[in-house]
């Protein structure tokens, strides 16, 4: 299926609710603004099928790894509405998120964390290109507990389809 990313409107956000999957259970919340999608700040895209019905949604922040601008990066995730799953959305979302920032910023480096247990988004980061760094232990508070996840990221020299 292709897939494409465009800026929210107003009318997303009721079809963007997140919350629903136990790796994006943040407790209640109500998104009232709309996310811009400044690459080179916070931002967000939402994921078109190619008959425009909306599929999820992208975000990033930016991770600093130094003071200075060379070592900023940015972190991704990805939510998709239950019927996208499982048909290859996250992984083509994932990438092509990757690849625009490739193209207009010059970060040299893009990041993703996820749950040690969700499978699916690991499977999904591989597929994209990503590689697994490590454990990032008990950075994630969600339902009562801290959670471990892993770091992956993707190097603008790394190998993509
Ligand atoms: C995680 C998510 C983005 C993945 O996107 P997706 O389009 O469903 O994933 P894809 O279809 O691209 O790939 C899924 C892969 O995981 C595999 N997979 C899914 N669930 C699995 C499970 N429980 N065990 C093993 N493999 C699993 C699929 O078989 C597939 O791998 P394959 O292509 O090698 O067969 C999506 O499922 C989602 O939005 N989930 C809820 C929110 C969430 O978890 N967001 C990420 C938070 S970090």
């Amino acid at each position: 299926m292709p897939i494409s990313l465009r800026p929210y409107t107003a009318d997303d956000l009721p079809l963007l609710p997140g919350g629903d999957s136990p790796y994006d259970d943040w407790g209640p919340k109500q998104r009232r603004e709309v996310p811009g999608s400044d690459l080179d700040g916070s931002g967000g895209l939402v994921i078109v099928d190619d008959d425009g019905s909306v599929l999820g949604d992208l975000s990033w922040h930016y991770v600093h790894w130094g003071p200075n601008a060379g070592s900023h990066n940015p972190m991704i995730g990805v939510w998709l509405r239950p019927e996208a799953r499982g048909r290859g959305v996250g992984t083509q979302a994932q990438a092509a998120l990757v690849d625009l920032f490739f193209r207009h910023t010059n970060v040299n480096r893009v990041e993703a964390h996820t749950d040690v247990e969700n499978i699916a988004e690991q499977r999904s980061l591989a597929k994209a290109g990503f590689a697994a760094e490590g454990v990032v232990r008990g950075a994630q508070w969600r339902d009562g507990a801290f959670r471990d996840g892993y770091l992956y990221s993707i190097l603008r020299t790394d190998p993509r389809d």
